[in-house]
């Protein structure tokens, strides 16, 4: 095996992975037309053309677009009656806005712990956090990975609970054969720069619920209520609307998408084959009703018992050094700041205390089994693939069976 790069040897990998998010001239003409031809806001063409079209990709009957996947999660909550003082089930292993964008709807994130084999909320988990304040349960598709849809709608069922989907990183992703995002209430998605479809920032909402799409768009639009007057306003709104250039920006991404969800399934493969063959790592698992991921991300996890007891960081080190970006990527939520608060600014989390939570499985990934790796290295040739697994192999035979080599 050949020396290191951190040891001074060749990285495998010199060459930058594909570009992402990708200006193709596609994009340019579709941006100069509208900026020409259309509205640029409010009543825009472009963006009810979006709107229908993700709709319809999306299996839903009704879409809104957002200015950003957080202003959508917060007009969402809203529109599902989450009040001031009511509780939202979340998982602890995701962006902060899944539990942030609760905090603005006035309620209380209450964290349940996730499921180490998919990285996504454990459903086994949520029935005994359920209390008279529950609202709502979101479950986030991680890494466009379905969280189980079956066990967690079956659970809003039986306590009259709306299940909400932050599928935020899940564009295209499928449970059961149906795309996610609408198969509760509603669900969100994102289309800020790293994700799967892009317009820099943006979101969606998508629903079969007609009053519920209703209200979402009163919150996204001022407070206006559709067909109703300009300048009447029934509920506190803001304006969360997508402009017209990000919603033709990403109309024809619709179109590209279905090729894009091709290569990153063919590579993951890839991958995933030659990662199961490593001992210490483990490829990431899914339900059985997860018919289709988005892999907006690539999730492995590193078992730093069988590497000698080398830490996952040092791993991190000596790949980045060959040229492969492997992170460690979430911390778990409760642990941030910002959920302790000041509780006159924030009364109505009195008495929940999240700097003493602890959730075994989150912890175990966060802080010391998850690699990443960004969905842009799933765009590559066969040999931008084989870069990576070369890299992993060199890496982790160096660490199995030469551990000094990594101690200070
Ligand atoms: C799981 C999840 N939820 C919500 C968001 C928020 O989306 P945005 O960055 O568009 O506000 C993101 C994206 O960053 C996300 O990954």
């Amino acid at each position: 095996m050949s020396k290191l790069a951190i040891h001074g040897g060749d990285p495998v990998r010199t060459k930058p992975f594909p570009e992402w998010p990708r200006p193709t001239s596609e994009l340019k003409d579709v941006i100069i037309a509208t900026l020409e031809n259309e509205g640029w806001g409010v009543g825009s063409e472009a963006i009810s053309r979006f709107e229908d079209r993700f709709a319809e990709f999306h299996d839903a009957k009704y879409c809104i677009s957002t200015s950003s996947g957080t202003t959508a999660l917060w007009v969402m909550l809203k529109a599902a009656g989450v009040k001031a003082g009511d509780e939202v089930i979340v998982p602890p292993y995701t962006f902060i806005a899944t539990a942030s964008a609760v905090l603005m709807a006035n309620a209380v994130p209450v964290f349940v712990d996730i499921d180490s084999d998919t990285f996504n909320i454990d459903p086994d988990l949520i029935e005994a956090a359920i209390t008279g304040k529950t609202k709502a349960i979101m479950p986030v598709h991680i890494a466009g990975n379905p969280a189980d849809m079956d066990a967690i709608l079956a659970i809003g069922e039986k306590h009259g609970i709306a299940i909400l989907e932050d599928a935020a990183q899940a564009h295209g992703a499928e449970w059961n054969g149906s795309k996610v995002g609408a198969l509760g209430l509603g669900g969100i998605f994102s289309f800020q720069t790293s994700k799967n479809m892009s317009a820099g920032e943006g979101g969606a909402i998508i629903s079969n619920d007609e009053a519920f799409y209703e209200t979402c768009f009163s919150y996204h639009n001022c407070g206006r209520t559709k067909g109703g007057e300009f300048y009447e306003h029934q509920i506190l709104g803001g304006n969360f609307r997508l402009n017209a250039m990000a919603s033709s920006m990403l109309l024809p991404q619709i179109n590209s998408l279905p090729n894009d969800m091709e290569l990153r399934d063919k590579n993951r493969k890839k991958l995933d084959d030659a990662l199961i063959q490593i001992d210490g790592l483990t490829i990431n698992g899914n339900y059985s009703g997860a018919t289709r991921q988005s892999n907006h991300l690539y999730l492995t996890k590193y078992d730093a018992a069988k590497f000698n007891d080398i830490p996952r960081e040092r791993f991190f080190k000596a790949m980045q050094a060959e040229g492969i970006y492997t992170y460690m990527g979430y911390t778990p939520l409760y642990r941030e700041k910002l959920f302790v608060t000041d509780s006159e600014e924030y009364p109505w989390l009195k008495g929940y205390d999240f700097s003493s939570m602890k959730m075994p499985m989150t912890e175990k990934i966060a802080d010391k089994e998850a690699v990443w790796l960004k969905q842009n290295y799933l765009l590559g040739n066969n040999d931008d693939t084989r870069d990576i697994i070369d890299a992993f192999e060199k890496v982790t035979t160096t660490l199995h069976t030469k551990p000094e080599l990594f101690q200070d």
